[in-house]
């Protein structure tokens, strides 16, 4: 087999790896073939990676439970890696939160700080971390969990957006200074996507809307051209093309995986 679309033996990095999109992308990227390590905030990751474990032996899956707007806890988690396989293939910067902050003029500075902290700086330092490995190998990849939301703004979410925003220039900033070095750097912006932060969007709208939980999904579900909601497995797929030969064209991108969502 050649090696155009073949991620065997990559070694990946994927934060906010404890449940959601970010599970199911360390889950999937085990599956084909990737050492993956698993970082997040919660413990839960380390039953998380136990269980990917367990069902992708070769994938070596392992725990690391760290904030990501810890630099030092950031590097330190790109060190380790690379101490123990020896290199960084993919760096997939997946960790976010949001806060239910009101209107902007309802919006608390240290509510601000938090979601930049954790959404903005913290993919910022993986990149930085990742990007002076790569640099090193003169190869690799480096992925980017960005938003919708980052390019349109909505109604009570100016901080998450901004965020997000934040994270999509300095992805095409990031691309544009390491394609030396034969390193792509690229946002993936997830449509509706099943995960306990989008759960709890779908049982506020619901309550605002009066109906139930399952008929505010079916409401979204008829939004979605693909008509399901989106997984880690889908932003997965887009990393292992951008990681093998069959990607490496392309940098600096804000790609839609959203089913058809919307083609902002
Ligand atoms: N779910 C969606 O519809 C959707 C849409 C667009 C973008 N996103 C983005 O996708 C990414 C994954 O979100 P999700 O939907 O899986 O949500 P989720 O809340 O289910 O998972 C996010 C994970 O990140 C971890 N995390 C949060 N703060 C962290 C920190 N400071 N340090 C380390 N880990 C931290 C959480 O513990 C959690 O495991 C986020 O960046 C989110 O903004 C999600």
């Amino acid at each position: 087999m050649s090696n155009f679309r073949d991620v065997t033996g990559k070694v990946a990095i994927v934060t906010g790896a404890a449940r959601g999109i970010g599970k199911s992308m360390a889950e999937t990227l085990a599956m084909e073939g990737c050492k993956v390590v698993m970082a997040d905030l919660l413990d839960l990751v380390k039953e998380s990676a136990k269980e990917v474990a367990e069902k992708y032996p070769s994938s070596d899956a392992s725990a690391v439970v760290l904030d990501v707007s810890d630099e030092m806890a950031v590097k330190a988690l790109v060190e380790g890696t690379v101490e123990k396989f020896g290199k960084l293939d993919i760096m997939a910067n997946n960790a976010g939160m949001h806060m239910h902050t009101g209107n902007v003029w309802e919006t608390e500075e240290k509510q601000i700080d938090r979601v930049l902290a954790v959404n903005f700086k913290g993919i910022f330092f993986g990149c930085k971390y990742a990007a002076k490995q790569m640099i090193k190998q003169k190869s690799g990849t480096i992925a980017n969990t960005g938003s919708f939301f980052g390019k349109v703004g909505h109604a009570q979410s100016a901080t998450y957006g901004a965020s997000k925003a934040a994270v999509h220039t300095m992805t095409q900033s990031l691309a544009l200074e390491i394609a030396p070095y034969n390193v792509n750097v690229n946002a993936l912006c997830p449509g509706l996507a099943a995960s306990e932060m989008h759960w709890g969007f779908v049982e506020a709208d619901a309550k605002a809307l009066g109906i139930s939980f399952d008929e505010m999904k079916e409401k979204e579900l008829d939004e979605i051209p693909l008509h399901r909601y989106g997984y880690g497995k889908d932003l997965a797929g887009a990393i292992m093309w951008l990681a093998t030969p069959s990607g490496e064209y392309i940098t600096g991108q804000l790609i839609n995986v959203n089913g058809g969502l919307d083609f902002t």
